[in-house]
């Protein structure tokens, strides 16, 4: 795993930005997998400008998001859909028949669940997926003991990932119990995961993911075992790893071939 530490959220969002332009430069037609949640909003400013001011095209870019919340309408103020709708998608030049995001108002969700795999499978597999993380290290919706081969699938919220996803709701609003997420075999399968996290909030699992023992307590840590996983963080969330001199000294320096981005193209 590479770990990249920048000084603020914003340099971060720049760093993750070129790794992502650089992608999309040599692949046109990529598959990116997306997240939602406050820590990639700096990273989709970021990519809008791109495309405003350096004419980056996402015409041929396929998108699949990681989760949706079972049982709102994609035009509720909470729903994923409506997030990346107003964050991303309205700004930028993608198609509105290349963008997947989970369905939760599906009558079946097992099947809507094998549907999204082979929809995944049948655009090529994800190049490039970005990743948030929770405090007690859940991706996407897989929740502490999360089987690490999980594909998508239903998910129960722990309480926990419920009070956190409050503020995005209206004061008094139930936050739904169950969603629907990409699983950790699902998300493995990305040819590069690029994970970001801001806060001294998130430095407990940044460390247990980077650093700690592989474990479905912190699901996060089945991308130690990721071919290519990039890792961008704030100084505060970085406060609890201790290879910190480590990382800084590979990433100032990296051989040239290196700098922009690490993956190859396929
Ligand atoms: C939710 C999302 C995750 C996200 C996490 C952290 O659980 N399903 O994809 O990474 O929240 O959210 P935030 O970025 O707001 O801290």
């Amino acid at each position: 795993m590479e770990v990249i530490i920048q000084p603020s959220p914003v340099a971060a969002a720049k760093v993750a930005a070129r790794i992502i332009e650089d992608l999309i430069r040599r692949k046109p037609s990529a598959v990116l997998g997306l997240a939602t949640g406050g820590t990639p909003l700096g990273l989709y400013q970021e990519l809008i400008r791109l495309h405003r001011e350096k004419g980056l095209d996402f015409s041929g870019i396929t998108t699949f998001n990681l989760d949706e919340y079972v049982g709102i309408s994609p035009e509720h103020p909470a729903s994923y859909h409506r997030f990346m709708q107003e964050n991303l998608f309205d700004h930028v030049n993608i198609l509105p028949g290349n963008i997947h995001i989970p369905d939760g108002n599906t009558k079946d969700v097992p099947r809507f669940c094998a549907g999204y795999e082979e929809q995944i499978l049948k655009a090529g597999g994800i190049d490039l997926q970005v990743l948030g993380i929770g405090h007690d290290g859940h991706v996407g919706f897989n929740e502490s003991t999360s089987s690490l081969v999980s594909r998508t699938r239903i998910k129960t919220l722990t309480e926990q990932t419920i009070a956190a996803n409050q503020r995005f709701f209206s004061e008094g609003e139930t936050v739904p119990h169950h969603v629907i997420t990409m699983g950790v075999g699902t998300i493995m399968e990305a040819r590069t995961c690029l994970m970001l996290a801001f806060g001294e909030g998130k430095g407990q699992a940044v460390a247990d993911m980077a650093e700690g023992p592989v474990t479905a307590m912190c699901p996060a840590t089945a991308l130690q075992m990721h071919r290519q996983t990039i890792l961008i963080v704030d100084t505060p969330a970085a406060s609890r790893l201790k290879r910190t001199a480590y990382y800084n000294h590979v990433y100032l320096n990296k051989p040239d071939f290196q700098k922009v981005s690490a993956f190859p193209v396929v």
